[in-house]
């Protein structure tokens, strides 16, 4: 279980040619953003860029390339020209929970041209006050202007809810919170043995106890089991890329099992 420590250390990451965009996969790359607070626990920010074909160009004489971006960091003028000197123009920007909004505004101004794709339960909130989301008729269906290129499905917890993405031609699946990973050497002090605790830390990081109580007491963990199965026997994925913590370039079904063991096998809801 490892991959380029790149993704895993550093807030301020770069690749060889000094761009903060570090290839993950073809056509796919991340981006280490600064650490934000989130009810005073660390949490370092990170998100993903995919190259696609843009479906709104007439592609009949070449093929035009458009920039999806996952759960978007802090934003600055490098940063932006960055992304679309990569990947192309900006066309598309998706807050997988209702926690990952934050600089979902700065973007959105930037790139007023772009679709922004809500997460069940964000729209309502009043902390999304201001952001135009694209309506959509099921969270559990991509959108159709990306489609071709990315699934998704969502883990239903009651709340939380949170969009799980597949990035189809490198077979990328992509979580959010429901997988933390956070490096260990990180959890210090009375905060750290907090997330340790909360089963978020190391290699076998898994979904903060608090969510896992959540689902069990909605009832919700058949229904996340059958989530799971279809990730894991539809999709097939083999690269993992996550918001906290270590991601994997390889075996990537096995370890999103593994990190997800409390959602029992089916038909035995209450094993443990
Ligand atoms: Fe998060």
């Amino acid at each position: 279980m490892s991959m380029s420590a790149d993704i895993n250390t550093s807030t301020s990451a770069s690749n060889t040619s000094g761009s903060r965009l570090i290839p993950f996969a073809v056509n796919l790359w991340l981006v280490e953003g600064p650490v934000v607070s989130f009810y005073g626990f660390p949490y370092p920010t990170r998100m993903a860029v995919i190259s696609i074909p843009d479906s709104s160009m007439d592609t009949s004489t070449e093929v035009s390339k458009c920039s999806w971006i996952w759960s978007p960091i802090s934003l600055d003028d490098e940063l932006a020209s960055e992304v679309e000197r990569t990947a192309g123009p900006v066309k598309h920007i998706v807050s997988p929970n209702c926690i990952h909004w934050l600089f979902m505004k700065e973007w959105q101004d930037r790139f007023p041209q772009a679709k922004m794709y809500a997460s069940p339960c964000l729209q309502e909130r009043e902390c999304a006050a201001g952001l135009k989301f694209e309506p959509v008729e099921s969270f559990d269906e991509p959108h159709p202007s990306y489609a071709a290129e990315i699934d998704q499905t969502v883990f239903d917890g009651g709340w939380p809810k949170e969009v799980v993405f597949f990035h189809k031609p490198s077979k990328t699946v992509i979580f959010t919170d429901l997988i933390q990973r956070q490096p260990i050497e990180s959890l210090t002090g009375i905060k750290g043995w907090i997330m340790k605790m909360d089963g978020v830390g190391g290699e076998n990081g898994s979904t903060p106890r608090e969510w896992r109580l959540l689902f069990r007491l909605g009832r919700k963990r058949d229904k996340a089991r059958q989530t799971l199965d279809h990730i894991l026997l539809d999709w097939k994925p083999e690269k993992l890329v996550i918001a906290h913590g270590q991601c994997e370039q390889s075996n990537a079904a096995a370890v999103v099992e593994s990190c997800l063991h409390w959602i029992p096998p089916k038909h035995n809801e209450y094993r443990h």
